[in-house]
């Protein structure tokens, strides 16, 4: 656009220098014309002047084949005496010039070369004037024509060189918008189609990437077709790695939840065996119960770990839960009871509504998250640590919330703390049996009944809150 700006403005320029030298040189003939014509025949012979009169030397602008408007004057001593203008063939007869007008020629005496110059007459405007010859006096004559038409052509050139520049822009610049708004026309679908794709959830679960550029813009022979190719070459890679790290996902939740599974029967009869042993009739000696009560222990907690593990695999597997409404309070009760009864050293307070809690939930797994955080609560806080656990109702959600006054989460775990195997202070945690498996099992419910977890921790304080999708 602006290249096509800058060739009209060079063009234009150069046209009209071209044409005002050529009219100019063509007025500076038709003024030697002049000239001729006053110096010979018609003109005031030479030697004539002082013998009748300045102005008759000036008779030669009447003269037979003089232009109109032909101007003529007499220098004395480099000074314009007398000077006069053909008025043409309406008005016969010759219009004197002025002192004022005058005075511009005077600078012509200092030009004995006789160039042709322009100057600016006042009330009569630019002239092409020439010092010709100069009589026996020692009077020299002026000839002038007026440039009025020549400057008219002129700007009648410079209007249509600007009209027609204009209008070449204006066509330019719409055939410009018109071309490049076709041409990136397949672009912006193939874009359209990328930016589908970036809304999408890529980064977990099965992704079955059907998104693809249609065929009509994958035309190899242009440039946008050329993108759309690609992009489609691309999606369909992306699409074989999703299924093949889905792929491998399953495989690998399988083989935990088939190994958990098959775990659980050899744990329960070693548990069995353990405590009959320990039980029978057989008079066994103290290290040998005390190992047959370690082997019993142990054979538990290993039993919770394959749940909890065997739990989170299916979870990740998405496996439906079974949902029906479910009115939180008593579950809050019964689960405070029961930590009431395995922590007595701690004070459980309770903060339930009037109205029901109604959430849309899975009775056992929500179980499973009130044990696991009132477990955390009891665990990880000294004898004496206040727990409140409460729900209520929060526009269209359930808040479900446990909080103790212990001495909180280190800084450093709290970051990872949802993290499967996560535990705050592994030495202590690992003495009392913790797998850190519990606030894994909390998310993983949660996020399947579309809902959100969050923690915050303090000496003094810690949270945990559960939020759920209200039912009713
Ligand atoms: N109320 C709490 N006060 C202080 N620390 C806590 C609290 N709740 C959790 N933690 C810290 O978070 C860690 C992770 O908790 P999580 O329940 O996931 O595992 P765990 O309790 O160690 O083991 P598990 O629950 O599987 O038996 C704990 O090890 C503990 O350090
Ligand atoms: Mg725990």
């Amino acid at each position: 656009m602006s290249l096509i700006a800058v060739v009209c403005a060079v063009v234009g320029v150069v046209t009209a220098v071209v044409l005002h030298q050529d009219l100019y040189g063509q007025l500076d003939h038709a003024l030697g014309g002049v000239a001729t014509r006053a110096a010979g025949p018609g003109g005031p012979p030479p030697g004539l002047a002082g013998g009748g009169g300045r102005d008759d030397d000036l008779g030669f602008v009447l003269g037979p084949g003089q232009p109109l408007a032909t101007l003529g004057a007499v220098l004395s001593d480099g000074q314009a005496v007398a000077g006069g203008i053909s008025a043409g063939a309406a008005s016969p007869g010759m219009t004197p010039l002025s002192t004022a007008q005058l005075a511009v020629l005077d600078r012509l005496a200092a030009d004995p070369a006789g160039r042709p110059h322009s100057v600016d007459l006042p009330g009569l405007g630019s002239y092409r004037v020439v010092l010709t010859y100069r009589h026996l006096s020692g009077d020299q004559v002026v000839v002038g024509l007026p440039t009025a038409d020549l400057q008219a052509t002129m700007d009648r050139l410079v209007v249509t060189e600007l009209c027609l520049s204009a209008g070449a822009l204006l066509a330019v610049a719409l055939a410009g918008f018109v071309l490049t708004n076709s041409a990136l026309r397949p672009l912006r679908r193939v874009a359209a189609t990328a930016a589908r794709v970036s809304e999408l959830q890529l980064h977990r679960g099965e992704v079955i990437l059907h998104e693809r550029v249609s065929a009509a813009d994958t035309d190899p022979r242009t440039e946008a077709g050329q993108v759309g190719a690609a992009l489609n070459q691309l999606l369909g890679h992306v699409g074989s790695a999703l299924e093949a790290r889905h792929a491998s996902e399953t495989q690998v939740r399988q083989f935990v939840a088939d190994a958990s599974h098959e775990l659980r029967t050899p744990l329960a009869s070693i548990r069995g065996y353990a405590e009959l042993t320990r039980r029978g009739r057989e008079e066994i000696g103290p290290d040998t119960r005390h190992a047959l009560g370690r082997i019993e222990s142990e054979a538990t907690r290993m039993t919770a770990l394959v749940e909890d593990l065997l739990l989170l695999a299916r979870l990740d597997a998405g496996r439906p839960l079974s949902l029906a409404p479910l009115d939180l309070s008593p579950l809050v009760v019964d689960c405070v009871s029961d930590a009431r009864a395995a922590g007595p050293e701690h004070r459980w307070r309770l903060e339930l509504p009037d109205d029901p809690v109604l959430v849309q939930g899975d009775r056992a797994r929500l179980h499973q998250v009130l044990v696991n955080l009132l477990g955390n609560a009891r665990h990880h806080t000294p004898p004496g640590t206040t727990v409140t656990a409460r729900a209520r109702r929060q526009g269209a959600r359930v808040l479900v919330e446990v909080v103790d006054d212990g001495p909180g989460i280190p800084p450093e775990a709290r970051p990872h703390i949802f993290d499967r195997f996560a535990r705050g202070d592994a030495s202590r945690s690992r003495h009392a049996g913790s797998t850190g498996l519990g606030l894994a099992i909390v998310r993983a419910v949660v996020a399947a009944h579309d809902g959100e977890v969050g923690m915050a921790s303090e000496p003094g304080r810690t949270a945990v809150t559960v939020l759920l999708p209200a039912a009713g």
